[in-house]
């Protein structure tokens, strides 16, 4: 087992996720890039600029239970730990839906991946949260379009899973305040990606947002839903 702090970034190929790899490795952590496509994978984490072998490129696929098995089994055997856990992996920003109209097998896919997923790696990867000391979180990347306060009739299954995430963050704040281990959701904000579209802020910017949540003290939040370190309505 490697004695420096490791992170895992789920969905870290492009877009937010590999920035936010990027800002793990500028703290000094082992991150783990999982991703659907090792060989997608390879070419992002080229990109990044690490010290060699910092970077560990993971195949996960988080709506698929054997994947996610397959993905803990293998962390377990290398690197061995897990201090953060960023699930980040997400799909269907259904611009093009309405609640009546919306068909329910892309609901069914967005919750799948952006709520479940969420909860079954987390479910995987905690054993090894468990072992660890100071310094432990789990970061959902929400979003804004997931808060009930807020909702209208747009996106309705990323609107849906959003909300159910934000829940997952809940949960597992609840269950896990007594070992000390922070869980929060995060809003990046709009980030010009592949799924955020032109117009948004760099990604550099909506990292960042998600790594205040990796960086708080172990006396800080848990159990809140964030946009660059001020509280989103729930
Ligand atoms: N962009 C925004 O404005 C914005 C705003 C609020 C919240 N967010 C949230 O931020 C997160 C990242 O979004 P993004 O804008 O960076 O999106 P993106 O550019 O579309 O990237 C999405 C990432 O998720 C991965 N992914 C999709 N399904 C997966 C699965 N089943 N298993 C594992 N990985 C999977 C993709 O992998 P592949 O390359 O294999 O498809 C890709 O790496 C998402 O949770 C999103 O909802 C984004």
């Amino acid at each position: 087992m490697t004695d420096e702090r490791t992170a895992v970034v789920t969905g870290a190929n492009r877009g937010i996720g590999l920035a936010v790899v990027q800002q793990l490795l500028d703290r000094g952590f082992v991150t783990v890039l999982a991703c659907r496509d090792t060989g997608r994978g390879e070419a992002a984490a080229a990109t990044l600029t690490p010290a060699p072998g910092r970077v560990l490129v993971r195949r996960l696929d988080v709506g698929d239970d054997d994947s996610v098995r397959a993905f803990a089994a293998g962390l377990a055997d290398a690197p061995g730990r897990v201090d953060v856990l960023v699930n980040n992996a997400g799909i269907h920003y259904d611009t093009d839906q309405d609640p009546a109209g919306a068909d329910v097998g892309v609901v069914r896919e967005a919750f799948e991946v952006n709520a479940l997923g969420a909860l079954k790696v987390s479910q995987a990867v905690l054993p090894l949260l468990r072992r660890q000391g100071p310094g432990r979180r789990i970061v959902n990347v929400s979003s804004g379009a997931g808060s009930l306060s807020s909702m209208g009739a747009g996106t309705p299954a990323y609107a849906i899973s959003k909300a159910a995430l934000n829940a997952v963050t809940r949960l597992f704040a609840a269950q896990l305040a007594p070992d000390g281990i922070l869980v929060n959701s995060v809003c990046p904000g709009w980030v010009a990606t592949d799924m955020g579209g032109r117009g948004g802020r760099p990604v550099a910017e909506g990292a960042a947002s998600v790594l205040w949540a990796v960086d708080l003290p172990d006396d800080g939040p848990t159990g809140g839903f964030f946009r660059d370190g001020r509280p989103v309505p729930w």
